[in-house]
């Protein structure tokens, strides 16, 4: 069942929000008017979403292409990153975490916290699962690399560290259930490091998956040589 109007009212709401993100300049959004905005933007969702149950992938992704793009191809200046190309199966389990709190919900993670309020307001399983499909059909993207460095350095930490879950190529492991990286966005993933890192993502006990990142995150020397990984990350094809 089409439901235009309903579409349109989405996709206002997450072009709102977008919009307001965007006078928010990178990485530092001030807390409690992102907290502010995306409640009422989830808000708006959750009613427009109310009966749910016959809304496809198509249009519960409305509610998401105001931040992370039409092409799903992520937005940078509002922290969204690329989602096309990325595993179904670690999408899911990514929005679930957001919906139940096991991401998101530390008190230095805003975005996070922005992401989660509107994880919320996906109804049910049946939509993750729809919206997970949509974006599964999309074109993989290939982000631009943003983060310089050593290669070379990179290519040596990166096989002996992380290549035995992600994949040599950094193509994800489906049965350890280890993402691919190779696509991905390099100031994401250096966001994401960081977090694990300092505690911020992977540290709620059901987080079982987090978890294992938040052990593996600091055997990353330094600044200097997580960037020299995510470079060579960034030569490998996804
Ligand atoms: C208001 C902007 C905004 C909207 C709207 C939005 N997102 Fe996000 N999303 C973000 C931000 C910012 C992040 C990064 C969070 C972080 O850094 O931890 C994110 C992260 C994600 C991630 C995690 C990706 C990963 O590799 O870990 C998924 C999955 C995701 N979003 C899916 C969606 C879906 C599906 C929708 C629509 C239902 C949506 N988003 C709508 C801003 C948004
Ligand atoms: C023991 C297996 C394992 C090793 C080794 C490992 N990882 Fe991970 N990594 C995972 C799992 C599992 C996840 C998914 C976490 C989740 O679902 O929240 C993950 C997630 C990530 C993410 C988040 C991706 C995203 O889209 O948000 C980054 C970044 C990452 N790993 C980088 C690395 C780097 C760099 C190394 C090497 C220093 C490494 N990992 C080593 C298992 C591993």
């Amino acid at each position: 069942m089409r439901a235009p109007g309903r579409i349109r009212m989405l996709a206002a709401a997450g072009l709102a929000l977008a919009a307001f993100m965007t006078g928010c300049g990178d990485s530092k959004p001030d807390r409690a008017e992102v907290a502010a905005d995306s409640a009422a933007a989830a808000q708006q969702a959750q009613s427009l979403l109310g009966a749910g149950k016959a809304a496809g992938g198509k249009e519960l992704f409305a509610a998401c292409q105001g931040c992370h793009g039409a092409d799903g191809g992520g937005m940078p200046a509002l922290n969204a990153p690329t989602l096309a190309g990325l595993d179904a199966a670690y999408l899911k389990r990514q929005l679930h975490n957001f919906r139940t709190g096991l991401r998101g919900k530390h008190a230095d993670d805003t975005l996070g916290a922005q992401m989660a309020a509107i994880a919320a307001t996906l109804p049910d399983d049946a939509a993750v699962d729809a919206v997970v499909a949509y974006i599964d059909k999309l074109d993989a993207r290939r982000p631009a690399a943003t983060i310089g460095g050593d290669v070379k350095r990179g290519a040596d930490f990166y096989s002996n560290l992380c290549g035995s879950c992600h994949g040599p190529n950094a193509e994800g492991n489906a049965l350890l259930e280890a993402p691919a990286l190779a696509g991905v966005d390099d100031w994401y993933l250096l966001r994401q490091l960081t977090h694990f890192r300092n505690g911020v993502r992977g540290v709620h006990p059901q987080d079982r998956h987090g978890r294992q990142m938040r052990i593996m995150a600091p055997t990353l020397p330094d600044e200097a040589i997580t960037r020299d990984v995510l470079a060579y990350i960034g030569t490998l094809k996804s």
